[in-house]
């Protein structure tokens, strides 16, 4: 029941300072190649601006979980979203579970800002191992783009089905509609340079995945990987972010780092002709460059799917 939950302390040392401590500095072998602490101020800038989203997302699970003792969120990243399940339910306590002791850090120091630190705890460690580490099985549990950093996604689901509450509710956001930020043609280079980011992002996406140690391929039908982890699939819902022009600077800046974060990552997948136009949209002082452009926007949709443990 929720109620039990109450005077669980999940900001107890071992929480902390536990074994799985190690592996929090964000550039271990646990996490391939992604350096997720240096990451921490992008990842914090996207979740304050896909907050809007994010509210819709948790005002639909609100209806369906009532006063929930325990939320975890796993691979919470800087704990943006954290703190609004914090806030959309009072009486719960939450706990932030990331591999990165730094994103954690921020996460613990953002819930002293908003007034929940003594309802909030953060759990560093390998995920999904390290959910053993809680005290309690969850009421609700969240994992918003995490899973698919894990080689095994179908056996991490059936992990965090293990960490739930019978009747308790899982909700994962992966997938949807990629972000876009231009419109088809943007008057320089050969329109249609945002779908061809997006195919060398998939091809970015699958090497990334395969080359995950002990990966598992797997088709990405998420209501039959719920199913498979022994859930009961509830419903599938996707959230749009509509930002349109002309962006707010912090929306803008949001822009110019996706832009130039995919300029790094893959930059090799374009040819010279996209690569020249990416480099004019990321020049601060091209008048046809992201920073000056009067036409760039954010949309983009994130699915959202439910499940829930048999009671
Ligand atoms: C794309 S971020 C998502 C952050 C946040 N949930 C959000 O939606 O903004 C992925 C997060 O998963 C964490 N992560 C990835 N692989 C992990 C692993 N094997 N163990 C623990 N955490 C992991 C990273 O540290 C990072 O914070």
């Amino acid at each position: 029941m929720a109620h039990d939950h109450h005077h669980h302390d999940t900001h107890g040392p071992a929480h902390e300072h536990g074994p799985a401590h190690e592996h929090g500095h964000g550039h271990t072998h646990d996490h391939a190649d992604i350096d997720w602490a240096e990451m921490a101020p992008h990842l914090e800038a996207q979740a304050e601006l896909y907050t809007p989203l994010y509210r819709q997302a948790l005002a639909w699970l609100a209806r369906e979980v009532t006063e929930p003792g325990l939320v975890v969120d796993v691979g919470s990243g800087p704990g943006v979203v954290s703190c609004l399940f914090a806030e959309t339910f009072p009486g719960a306590r939450v706990v932030a579970a990331d591999g990165a002791g730094p994103l954690l850090e921020r996460a613990r120091a953002r819930a002293g800002r908003l007034g929940f630190a003594d309802r909030f705890g953060t759990l560093a460690g390998d995920l999904p191992g390290a959910l053993s580490e809680l005290d309690y099985p969850a009421d609700l549990m969240w994992a918003s783009q995490s899973l698919h950093h894990l080689p095994d996604q179908r056996g991490a689901l059936a992990a965090l089905g293990g960490h739930l509450a019978p009747g308790g509710t899982l909700a994962i956001l992966e997938g949807g509609l990629p972000a876009r930020f231009l419109p088809r043609d943007i008057g320089i280079g050969r329109p249609g340079l945002q779908a061809r980011i997006r195919a060398a992002e998939e091809d970015a996406f699958a090497e990334m995945r395969a080359d995950l140690p002990d990966s598992v391929a797997e088709t990405e039908d998420w209501p039959a990987m719920l199913t498979a982890a022994g859930l009961k699939h509830t419903g599938t819902r996707s959230f749009l972010l509509d930002l349109p022009a002309p962006l707010s600077d912090a929306a803008r800046a949001y822009v110019v780092t996706s832009l130039s974060r995919l300029r790094e990552r893959i930059g090799d997948g374009l040819d010279a002709d996209d690569l020249a136009t990416l480099d004019r949209l990321l020049d601060p002082a091209d008048e046809a460059g992201v920073h000056r452009r009067r036409d760039v926007f954010v949309l983009v949709a994130h699915t959202v799917y439910t499940a829930v443990r048999p009671a």
